[in-house]
Order: C-alpha cells, then structure tokens, then sequence
C-alpha cells in the first residue's frame, strides 16, 4: 500500500473510533477544522496572534535567551516543579465531598518537557488525593506526530492512582483521544460525569479546546447537570470563565496561559496569549460566584525555559464553608 493510500486507511479507522465515540458531527468538525488550521499563526483563534505557532521565531527566543545569560537557569527551572495547595471554601458542596482532593496536571507538553516528566514521574506517586484532572497540553508541537507525547503520558499514568479525567488543548489533535482513553483517563469533550458518595452527588464536566480550535460548548457540557448541584468546570483555557459563571459552575480548573512562563522579576508575564484579564493568569480567583484556577502548567512551549515562572502542579482541596 502506498504511503498516500495508508495515510487513509489509518484516517479513515481513527475517524471511525472518534464518530462511535464523540458522534458523527463534533468529530468531523474538529478533523476538518484542525486540517483547515493547525500551525496558523494569525487568526482562527480567540485571540489575533499564535506564537506558538510561528516555529521559525523560537530559535531566535532561545539565541536571545543564551546572550542573555538567562538560557541554563531557565533549564533547570524547568524541571523545578513544585507541588501548589489550593482550598477553596463553597457553601453548596455537599457534605460527603468535604474535604474531596483534586490532583490538577497542566500543560505537560510532554515529547518537549523530557526534564519535568521526570521530575514529575518522581512527585506523583507520593501524593495523596482522590482524583486527578489533566487540562491539556500533552503535546509540546501543534501539529505532526502525536505519539511520543502520547508515550510520555502513558509512563506518567503508570504513577497516578484513582480516576483520572482529562479534556484537550490547543496544542492537542482529537485523534489522541483513543489512545488517552485506553490509558484509562476519561476524556470529557463538551460532557460531564456524575461522581457520587453515598446519595450525594457532584458533576465533572469538560469542554473541548475553546482557544484555538473553538469547539467548546459550554451548554452541551452542563445539560445534565441539576441546576442546584454543585459542578466542576475543566477547560485547557479560562478565557471561558464568563460563560462558566454564568452557566452555574462553582469552580472552574483551567491551564494554558503557563503564567507566563517567561517573566519579568515578580513573575510578571511577558505575554499570557490568551484573552484574560492578567489576575486570572495564574493561581486563584474569583468571578462572580464561581472560584477559578489557572495552572501555571508542568512542562514548558515554545523555548524549553522558565523565568520567574516555576511550574507546578496543583492540589485542589475542596471544604464546605
Ligand atoms: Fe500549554
């Protein structure tokens, strides 16, 4: 079989798995528009300008980086992650979820971020929490092959313990879900699970990458949730966090921005690329009624390097108020 006519066949099997398992029409959307779009640099997304799309501009980043003499700390930044608490007080969860921990991974970009994967690998195994969220960015590029990231993800599952949960990026294809899924992480893509504790119930929901590809829906994601019931929201960005609120969520989990990841002294960011007001960047926050998080991320795009923006991962500990 020519190299054309595999390219097809294989198309053809993962389009097949992601119709049974998304239904015909988000999965051809997200295909064709990931075809029409990946590696743009301007337009399509939420905001004008992709620097992580323009790959000829990230050697010159580095080159600066090195004159600067910042180039080797910025290195071992990188692989410097640290372990973030969070608690955060809600007058509606229910009392059977008093105390519920959530592990948070952002932004791995695990096939570029070799150093944090390790260091992370190490981490994992020794924390105690009772699920753990992904917010996507499994892939360092945001386009080509997909799989080391993928293998780097499958060794990371090997130290993680209890549910897993995980919507995808702006850097990831929908054609990794398969494969994510087998890892056992449940992807949630516009869909929401119910977790329940005795009679009491609360519901996961995630939404597909509302950034770049713009292929979120906020109002699929919730339909089932009970408009009294307590919900959590996953997005790869919280460039969303207005139609969150006011959609009923309690606390929204988000990544994308990495804070920055290259800042100025007091981890002010250069640029967040994202639409946001500059307080909801990194850490916690508040809009209306609902709490956010914005994770500063795991792994490292576009320069493999941190300034002033050590990366992280998150425990979020959930108490009634
Ligand atoms: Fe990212």
């Amino acid at each position: 079989m020519g190299r054309e006519a595999c390219g097809f066949a294989m198309n053809d099997v993962v389009l097949g798995k992601l119709e049974r398992r998304l239904g015909r029409l988000h999965a051809r959307q997200r295909l064709g528009i990931e075809t029409d779009h990946e590696a743009q640099i301007f337009g399509q997304g939420l905001n004008f300008f992709h620097i992580e799309n323009w790959y000829s501009i990230h050697a010159f980043i580095r080159l600066a980086l090195m004159l600067a003499g910042l180039y080797w700390r910025g290195r071992r930044n990188a692989e410097s992650i640290q372990v973030r608490y969070n608690t955060v007080r809600f007058a509606r969860l229910p009392e059977a979820f008093d105390g519920i921990t959530l592990l948070q991974i952002s932004d791995l970009h695990a096939d570029q971020s070799e150093g944090a994967m390790r260091r992370l690998a190490e981490l994992v195994p020794a924390l105690s929490y009772d699920l753990c969220v992904l917010t996507g960015d499994y892939r360092g590029a945001t386009y080509g092959p997909f799989e080391p990231a993928l293998a780097a993800i499958e060794v990371l599952c090997r130290g993680l313990h209890g549910p897993l949960y995980g919507v995808l990026g702006n850097h990831d294809t929908i054609r990794m879900v398969p494969a994510l899924e087998d890892m056992g992480i449940r992807m949630l893509l516009n869909e929401c699970v119910p977790i329940s504790r005795g009679r009491e119930t609360i519901y996961l929901a995630g939404i597909d990458d509302a950034h770049y590809y713009r292929v979120d829906n906020i109002q699929e994601a919730a339909a089932e949730i009970p408009h009294d019931a307590f919900a959590i929201l996953l997005s790869h960005t919280p460039e969303i966090y207005r139609q969150a609120a006011h959609a009923g969520f309690d606390l929204l989990l988000s990544g994308h921005t990495h804070g920055g990841q290259i800042c100025l002294p007091g981890s002010v960011p250069v640029t967040l690329d994202s639409v946001l007001p500059r307080a909801m960047g990194a850490g916690a926050w508040n809009y209306h009624e609902m709490a956010g998080y914005t994770s500063v991320g795991a792994g490292t795009a576009v320069v493999p390097v941190r300034i002033n923006c050590l990366p992280e991962i998150t425990l979020h500990h959930l108490r009634r108020q």
